[in-house]
């Protein structure tokens, strides 16, 4: 119930009155607060935050976000220019490629956007392209971190990065050819666990940056932890920054004019803010489990299912009573594995009851899919003014049927 403190269940129960569900609702004053929380911890200190989109790229979130002052980071060409849409200055965007193709590669150079290279072999190709002429180039730490194994990136078999024991190679390879590695970062997971991993990458950052004569910034990646349940203690921002702080103001001692430091997380900075809010459509006694089903599942919410992860659930329309009945929440989709929360105490729940799943707003949206060419959910956010908006309506199941029949080429009627 705490969840809901900052987003009343009032709230929360007339969006999914007048919209519908399922609908993802995502509070501004939360990401407002969350951007404010860095850009403070950070003020006096050349640090940049970007946003990672991956997290939650409604173009809505990213106006938000951008406009108190945070810049973009991607992994994919396809973000690059749903980034581009935000900001005139091309190299405001960085890319983290990851196992990119040659048509990418060269798209983003003729756009101009900060490249971020993860590999020898494709800083080779960058190399050689001829209008290329700086790149940010991505190291593997040998320091992993993360709420889950598939989220761990900076462990020394992760595929991300390139080892240290290539750095020289990374650095004679650009020499020979002309070009300039200006930025070296590091990512070392998603949802970190514990802070002091991500202190030592960044020792580790600073120790090898010392090999690139032509650097002008580091980029420590993101991973700063959302804590899901509440016995998890939430990130101490101003803690890690003054820790930060200690090994910035030694390492700018030598450094350039204009050198400067980035993160970019993308969960901190919106999956507090963001709920996912379903209908009761079955209440269901199997011999020894109490299922409610609800009109969302798997495709809408993979999280729970691809890393066993927890999403507190309130029942809105019961808000305030008595949690004494254990509950199993399943999804709509046919899968016996469709199950987003379970064994959850909650008020007794009656059919129609409105259901928020908490902490979704990163990695929800994002990784939704029309899996049983289902439709995909509303997406709606609260200003802070107390009003809301459709940031991007539902889609219903004709329009669904209907995109995918005249993508694949069948004619239908209109
Ligand atoms: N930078 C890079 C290079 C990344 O790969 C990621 C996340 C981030 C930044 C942002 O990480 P964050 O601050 O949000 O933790 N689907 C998973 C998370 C996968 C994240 C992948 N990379 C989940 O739902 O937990």
């Amino acid at each position: 119930m705490t969840k809901i403190r900052e987003t009343s269940a009032q709230t929360l129960l007339r969006v999914a009155n007048q919209t519908g569900t399922p609908c993802y609702v995502y509070n501004e004053t939360t990401i407002l607060r969350q951007s404010r929380l860095v850009l403070e911890a950070f003020k006096h200190h050349p640090v940049k935050w970007l946003y990672a989109i991956k997290a939650n790229d409604n173009p809505h979130i990213l106006k938000l976000i951008q406009r108190a002052g945070i810049g973009f980071d991607t992994v994919s060409f396809e973000e690059v220019l749903l980034c581009q849409h935000f900001t005139d200055d091309p190299r405001q965007i960085f890319y983290t490629e990851n196992s990119m193709s040659d048509a990418e590669m060269d798209a983003a150079i003729r756009l101009g956007v900060t490249l971020n290279i993860g590999s020898l072999k494709r800083l080779e190709r960058f190399c050689d392209h001829p209008e290329a002429h700086e790149c940010c180039v991505r190291i593997n730490p040998a320091i992993g971190d993360g709420h889950h194994a598939r989220v761990n990136t900076g462990d020394s078999e992760s595929k991300f990065g390139i080892r240290i024991g290539q750095i020289e190679e990374a650095v004679a390879v650009a020499q020979k050819s002309g070009k300039r590695i200006i930025g070296l970062h590091a990512h070392i997971g998603s949802g970190i666990k514990e802070p002091e991993n991500l202190i030592a990458a960044m020792k580790v950052l600073l120790e090898l940056s010392r090999e690139f004569p032509d650097l002008q910034f580091i980029n420590f990646g993101g991973g700063m932890p959302t804590p899901y349940r509440s016995s998890e203690k939430p990130f101490d921002m101003a803690r890690f920054a003054e820790l930060a702080i200690k090994l910035f103001d030694t390492d700018l001692k030598n450094r350039p004019d204009g050198f400067h430091y980035l993160f970019e997380p993308g969960r901190w900075f919106v999956a507090e803010a963001g709920f996912l809010l379903t209908k009761v459509q079955t209440i269901k006694d199997q011999l020894e489990t109490r299922y409610l089903g609800t009109d969302t599942g798997m495709h809408h919410l993979m999280r729970p299912i691809i890393y066993d992860a927890w999403h507190d659930v309130v029942n809105l329309s019961k808000f305030g009573e008595a949690a004494d009945q254990l509950y199993t929440i399943s999804g709509n989709i046919c899968e016996s594995g469709d199950i987003l929360a379970f064994d959850r105490l909650l008020p007794e729940a009656e059919m129609d009851d409105i259901l928020a799943f908490c902490d979704a707003g990163a990695y929800g949206m994002t990784m939704a899919s029309q899996y049983n060419r289902r439709a995909l959910p509303a997406e709606v956010l609260l200003k802070s003014d107390g009003s809301y908006q459709v940031i991007r309506p539902a889609q219903t199941a004709e329009e669904t049927v209907a995109e995918f029949l005249a993508k694949c080429g069948f004619e239908t009627e209109t």
